[in-house]
């Protein structure tokens, strides 16, 4: 009997998943591996649990940072663990913007809580369009591209991917070597074959471009390739302008299809529309794209989990059809999103004022990353640590990728009660000019007595 292609779907799924649990659980490389093992058969006792098999899961390797900087007692402790903003004082900031938003949400009584549309409120999907594709982008003139509210990056990368397995005939999808810890467990699962093409280069700290370009260019036509929109996380690279033409090229000549993550539009240079314009390159050539919102870092709305997933497609029927099966995806996934922090964004991105109000708040955070930067670097020169550290001023964005080895990180945990991604990764946001000093002693007698 022929399947139905929601059921092959489905089974290519489920053998997808199998492939990835069998990886994960032989691979002793892999630190989240524990999440995946399967716990031997539940042959329970009288009285016994059936789950007294399970295997106890690792933390996740970057919010697990923080479960491990709550426990530590250490009055000088630093958590430069997961990217949030902090202010100088060290205290997460909500933007006086959002204040101001949620005040008006608050007072206005004809405000009712009934369930949003399956793709969320109407108002915000177009302004996120908006936002991210700008005020005179043709896809939005066209009804080319379906926008839908979904729950932050993850939850938009993950409906897409879901889409995807669904509908799109390759599997394979490309991501960045390294890159950020939940792309590839969201991907797998979703039903896609996860492969990596090369990005970062530990000996310039910088881009391996030739390599990107070699990976790319050998992979199958149509496959998949994620990309960092903007600061580029964990390791603050971007391509150049320049850069991000060719790789565009590139991605058209051999029909790839790009898939954007666009988790700090705005936080990297303080400019919403710089930091959008590798997406409006592809969006600008007529093909196909994906772009996966985030509202957590630049509105710092981490825990309301607002998030957009926009597909841009050739033709406005598509478009529209495409949407209709989004709406498949999404119902028995969580049936409609939330509706108050989209109702936040929407707010502010319709006010000229309170706009206008957020680049101000959204430049001053970008600026206070910055000169963390220069801090940190010129702390190391005045100790004299070895190396070379010019690339914490170049990286960009939330993070720096420090070069500092697994070691090194223990060591700075141990002796300093500095906790970071075992990578070497710090969010710069979580520093202050009170506490790079700290930092600084730490990274110095990490690679002064740690190789
Ligand atoms: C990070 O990379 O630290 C953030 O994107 C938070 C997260 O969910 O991992």
């Amino acid at each position: 009997m022929k399947k139905s292609s929601e059921t092959a779907a489905a089974d290519r799924r489920l053998s997808t998943v199998a492939r990835h649990l069998i990886t994960t659980t032989t691979n002793n490389e892999e630190e989240e591996n524990g999440s995946f093992m399967i716990s031997s058969s539940p042959t329970a006792a009288a009285g016994q649990s059936v789950f007294s098999n399970i295997v106890g899961a690792p933390e996740d390797p970057i919010l697990g940072v923080t479960v491990a900087y709550n426990k530590d007692p250490s009055p000088v402790k630093l958590n430069l663990g997961v990217g949030a903003y902090r202010t100088e004082e060290g205290k997460p900031l909500v933007l006086n913007v959002v204040r101001k938003a949620e005040n008006l949400l608050v007072n206005d009584r004809t405000r009712v809580k009934e369930y949003l549309p399956i793709v969320g409120l109407a108002d915000f999907n177009k302004l996120s369009a908006k936002l991210i594709l700008g005020e005179d982008s043709h896809a939005i003139r066209g009804n080319l591209v379906t926008t839908v509210q979904c729950l932050s990056g993850t939850g938009s990368l993950r409906v897409g991917a879901e889409f995807l397995a669904r509908h799109y005939y390759q599997h394979t999808i490309y991501i960045p070597n390294p890159t950020w810890g939940n792309h590839t467990k969201i991907f797998n699962l979703a039903g896609l074959t996860v492969k990596t093409y090369r990005y970062y280069d530990p000996a310039t700290r910088g881009l391996n471009f030739q390599g990107l370009q070699e990976d790319l260019g050998s992979a199958p036509s149509g496959a998949i390739v994620l990309l960092h929109a903007c600061a580029h996380n964990p390791t603050g690279v971007d391509p150049t302008l320049e850069q991000w033409e060719q790789i565009r090229r590139l991605i058209r000549s051999k029909s790839l299809l790009p898939f954007f993550d666009s988790a700090y539009q705005g936080f990297a240079s303080g400019s919403l529309d710089k930091d959008a314009q590798s997406v409006r390159m592809f969006v600008g050539d007529g093909g196909e794209c994906f772009i996966a919102q985030s509202y957590a870092k630049n509105l710092g709305l981490y825990g309301e989990r607002v998030g957009a997933l926009s597909i841009v497609c050739r033709a406005a029927d598509v478009a529209s059809r495409v949407e209709s099966q989004l709406k498949l995806v999404i119902r028995p996934m969580y049936s409609n999103p939330p509706i108050h922090g989209a109702s936040i964004v929407a707010t502010i991105l319709k006010d000229r004022n309170l706009y206008h109000e957020w680049t101000l708040e959204l430049k001053a955070m970008a600026d206070r990353i910055i000169t963390m930067r220069k801090q940190l670097f010129d702390a190391l020169s005045a100790r004299g640590t070895p190396g070379d550290w010019s690339h914490i001023l170049k990286q960009i964005g939330m993070f720096t990728f420090t070069g500092l080895n697994t070691k090194q990180v223990a060591f700075m945990t141990k002796e300093y009660h500095i906790y970071m991604t075992s990578d070497g990764r710090i969010s710069m946001a979580g520093l202050s000019s009170r506490t790079v000093p700290h930092l600084a002693d730490a990274m110095h007698a990490a690679v002064t007595t740690v190789v």
